[in-house]
């Protein structure tokens, strides 16, 4: 069995992957934490846990977590705290599995602008493996620092990436993306109270969302390139949708993408395309840990919309986590997801 550790486990993404890991035939749970004493992971949100035997939450140190002797710890935390635990970590043996942003960018002064903090180990980011699991190309086996993507960035780049470089030059890609309120964390704020969205539905962050800067760097976009990005709040618990609408540069049929998709995925145990003209929705991803992915090629083949939607707190986090542990330790993919 491999010893994990969970730092973050009363959070939202830190609870699925307790339950997640709580069930995972290879994984022994070894130590629970979160930022005090007295706090445990709500059963109310993860009723897969109800009646398991797991370690009693307890105050996170590097000092607390290395006592549990853990092979492998996942940071579920806000991105100061995984930039600065993660070394420590790493310097005692143990492989990291990181949730937050603190390592999806390429540089220490992309934190500054993005992030809004000095990062505390910029060496480690040329190091960290980037963890979109599908388009990993074996650096994950082995790998010691994982920085698992953002839920936005997971679905446009999953959409994305196989048809890329059909992309027409200069044009606009519009990513058009809605998430459930769970994105934000546990946090509570008022923009996230009950009456302010219940009924509600609206944009934000509009040009200046972290996750912006992370999908065109993995995208290989320049920070002048034409990518329209607007995430939307939507009235629910959990689920993220993207709408992309790309424009290629010579007409494209749709069993040219067809043939892309599944070059890209056709053995991915949790990417489903769909059949062209079939969009997802989220009531078919929630509470899974698949990205499914859809598309229509408009009148002419210059253009197309592709949808691309999964579970935020899942493939979006937790789930996708667990795939890169899988392939870090050399287990098969779907260890602990079907
Ligand atoms: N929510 C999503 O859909 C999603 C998707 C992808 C990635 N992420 C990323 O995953 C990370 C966790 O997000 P979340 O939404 O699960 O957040 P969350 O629900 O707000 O939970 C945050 C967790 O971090 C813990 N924490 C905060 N400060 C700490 C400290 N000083 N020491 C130890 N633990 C501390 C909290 O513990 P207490 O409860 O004890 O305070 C809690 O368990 C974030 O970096 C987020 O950007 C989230």
């Amino acid at each position: 069995m491999t010893r994990v550790a969970i730092v973050g486990a009363t959070g939202y993404s830190g609870g699925e992957l307790t339950a997640l890991l709580a069930r995972h035939p290879r994984a022994e749970v070894v130590g629970l934490f979160g930022s005090g004493s007295g706090k445990a992971v709500p059963v109310a949100v993860h009723p897969t846990l109800r009646g398991r035997a797991l370690p009693t939450v307890a105050p996170f140190s590097v000092d607390a977590a290395l006592a549990a002797s853990p092979d492998a710890v996942f940071l579920a935390t806000p991105h100061e705290l995984s930039a600065e635990v993660a070394r420590p970590l790493l310097e005692a043996g143990v492989k990291v599995i990181d949730l937050s942003g603190a390592f999806r960018l390429a540089s220490g002064s992309d934190y500054e602008r993005h992030y809004g903090f000095t990062h505390p180990a910029p060496e480690l980011l040329d190091e960290a493996v980037y963890g979109l699991t599908e388009w990993t190309d074996g650096a994950l086996e082995g790998a010691r620092l994982v920085a698992n993507p953002g839920c936005y960035p997971t679905t446009v780049l999953l959409a994305l990436k196989p048809v890329l470089d059909l992309l027409a030059a200069g044009a606009p890609i519009v990513a058009d993306a809605k998430s459930g309120v769970s994105g934000a964390g546990k946090k509570s704020d008022i923009a996230f109270s009950f009456s302010e969205l219940s009924g509600n539905f609206k944009a934000y962050g509009v040009g200046k969302h972290r996750h912006e800067p992370e999908m065109r760097q993995r995208l290989g976009l320049h920070a002048g390139a034409d990518f329209v990005f607007v995430p939307h709040l939507l009235p629910i618990v959990r689920g993220m949708l993207t709408t992309l609408h790309v424009s290629f540069s010579s007409p494209v049929s749709e069993e040219a993408l067809v043939s892309r998709y599944a070059a890209a995925y056709g053995t991915a145990p949790f990417v489903n395309v769909r059949v062209p003209g079939e969009l997802p929705e989220l009531a078919e991803v929630v509470n899974t840990p698949r990205c499914d992915i859809g598309f229509v090629v408009l009148p002419g083949g210059r253009r197309a919309v592709i949808v691309s939607a999964l579970d935020n707190l899942l493939k979006g986090a937790a789930s996708q986590a667990v795939q890169n542990f899988n392939r870090v330790f050399g287990f098969a993919e779907e260890e602990g997801l079907s």
